[in-house]
C-alpha cells in the first residue's frame, strides 16, 4: 500500500512539463531567407521574454532551407545549440511531399540523435484542409488538399521515419479547429497521433467576437474539437491575437487585447499542460501583425507598435510577402503568390480579398476538389 503510494507519488512528481513556444517562418520580414544566425537570435529572444519563461519550443512549417531543393532547414542547427525543442512540419499542399521527406530524411541522417531528442512530433501540412474548404477558397489563401490525398502524406511520412532515430516520433496534422470538427476529414483524425489545433477567435465574425468573449470561444473551439478527436492529444499549434491592423466584426487588434488574450488563452494552456505554440514571437510585415514583438528583437513581449512602415519596407513590398510564403520560404512558387489572407481565416465575407491572384489560386483549388 505504502510503496503503491510512494509509486503514485513519483508518476505525479516526474509528470511531464508541456512544450510552449512560438511558431517560426523560413523567411525575415523583409522576405529574405531565415538562416542559421536568424533562426538562433528568435530562439533566444523567445527564452529570454519578460513574464514568459521557458518558451523554449519551435513549431516549424517545413524542413527545406529556403534556396536548396532539399537541405535541412537551418532551424534545426539552432535549436540544437539552443536545446529548443522542436514540432517539425512539412509542407504538403501545392506541389508534392517529396523534398519535404527527403530534406527530413537528410536532417535524421546529419544530425542524429541530437536531432532525435529535441523533436517533439512531426507535423504533415498545415492548415490544408482549411485551405480545401469553401471558406478557404473563398479567402484566396492558397493550394490546399483533400482528406484522402493528405492521409497518404501521413503515411508516406510514418514509412520515411520507420526505423530512423526519428521512428517513435508522434505524427500528426495541424488544421483550424473547424476543418477537425468536419466528419468529412474523420479519416485524417484516424490516421494521426495527434491533433494540430488552429483557432482564431478574432475571425470569428459570425459569432461575438470581442475580446471579452474570445477566451469563451476559444474553450468551445476546444471542446468541439474534443468530441471529434476520438481521444487523440490535442496540441494548440497556433493561436494568437493581432497587435495591430484592422478590426474583424467586434475583435478589435491591439497590443493591450493582443495582451489579454494571451494572459487568459496562453497562460491558461500553460497551466494545464497542454503543449502550446504561440502565433508568433514576430510577424512578417502584415496586416494584422500577430507579433508579440515588433521590428526589433525585444525580449519585452507587447511593448512595441508594430507598423508596416516600422519594418522599414514600404507597403508595395510587404505586399509581396505571402503568408505561405513567410512560414515555407517559397517566394518562387506561382501558386504562392500573394494572396490577401491571413490565418486561420473563417468568414471570408469580413476580409478583404482582391489579389489579382487570388482568382487563379481559387480556380486551381478549385480544380483539385473537382
Ligand atoms: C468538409 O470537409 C470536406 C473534405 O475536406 C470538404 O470538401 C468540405 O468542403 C468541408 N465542408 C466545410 C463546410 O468546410
Amino acid at each position: 500500500m505504502q510503496l503503491n503510494l510512494l509509486a503514485l507519488a513519483l508518476s505525479v512528481a516526474t509528470a511531464e512539463a508541456a512544450y510552449k513556444g512560438f511558431n517560426y517562418g523560413a523567411t525575415n520580414g523583409d522576405g529574405s531567407t531565415r538562416v542559421k544566425a536568424d533562426f538562433t537570435a528568435q530562439f533566444q529572444t523567445a527564452k529570454g521574454l519578460v513574464g514568459a519563461p521557458g518558451m523554449t519550443s519551435a513549431r516549424l512549417y517545413t524542413m527545406i532551407q529556403g534556396g536548396t531543393t532539399n537541405s535541412p532547414i537551418e532551424a534545426i542547427e539552432a535549436a540544437i545549440e539552443e536545446q529548443t525543442t522542436l514540432l517539425l512540419g512539412l509542407w504538403t499542399s501545392g506541389g508534392g511531399i517529396d523534398n519535404e521527406i527527403a530534406a527530413l530524411k537528410n536532417s535524421i541522417n546529419q544530425y542524429g540523435d541530437d536531432l532525435a531528442k529535441l523533436v517533439v512530433g512531426i507535423s504533415v501540412g498545415s492548415e490544408d484542409l482549411y485551405r480545401n474548404s469553401p471558406t478557404g477558397i473563398k479567402a484566396h489563401s492558397g493550394p490546399g488538399m483533400n482528406p484522402d490525398d493528405l492521409v497518404s502524406a501521413i503515411k508516406a511520412v510514418k514509412a520515411a521515419v520507420a526505423g530512423t532515430s526519428l521512428g517513435s516520433s508522434p505524427i500528426g496534422h495541424v488544421d483550424t479547429w473547424n476543418a477537425w470538427t468536419n466528419s468529412s476529414n474523420s479519416a485524417v483524425i484516424d490516421a494521426v497521433d495527434f491533433i494540430g489545433f488552429d483557432t482564431y477567435p478574432f475571425y470569428q465574425t459570425t459569432d461575438d467576437n470581442s475580446i471579452d468573449n474570445a477566451k469563451s470561444l476559444f474553450d468551445e473551439a476546444m471542446q468541439k474539437t474534443k468530441q471529434a478527436a476520438g481521444g487523440k492529444p490535442i496540441w494548440v499549434t497556433e493561436s494568437g491575437w493581432p497587435v495591430s491592423g484592422p478590426s474583424e466584426g467586434a475583435a478589435v487588434a491591439s497590443i493591450p487585447n493582443a495582451k489579454k488574450f494571451w494572459d487568459q488563452v496562453a497562460c491558461s494552456l500553460f497551466d494545464s499542460d497542454i503543449n502550446t505554440w504561440w502565433y508568433i514571437l514576430q510577424d512578417y510585415p502584415a496586416s494584422p501583425s500577430f507579433g508579440v514583438v515588433g521590428q526589433q528583437l525585444t525580449t519585452k513581449p507587447f511593448s512595441t507598435p508594430v507598423t508596416k512602415t516600422a519594418w522599414g519596407v514600404s507597403p508595395s513590398v510587404t505586399g509581396s510577402v505571402s503568408r505561405s510564403a513567410f512560414r515555407t520560404s517559397m517566394t518562387s512558387t506561382p501558386l504562392q503568390l500573394p494572396s490577401a489572407s491571413a490565418v486561420g481565416q473563417f468568414n471570408a465575407a469580413a476580409r478583404p480579398t482582391g489579389s489579382i491572384f487570388g482568382a487563379v489560386i481559387a480556380a486551381f483549388a478549385l480544380a483539385i476538389i473537382v
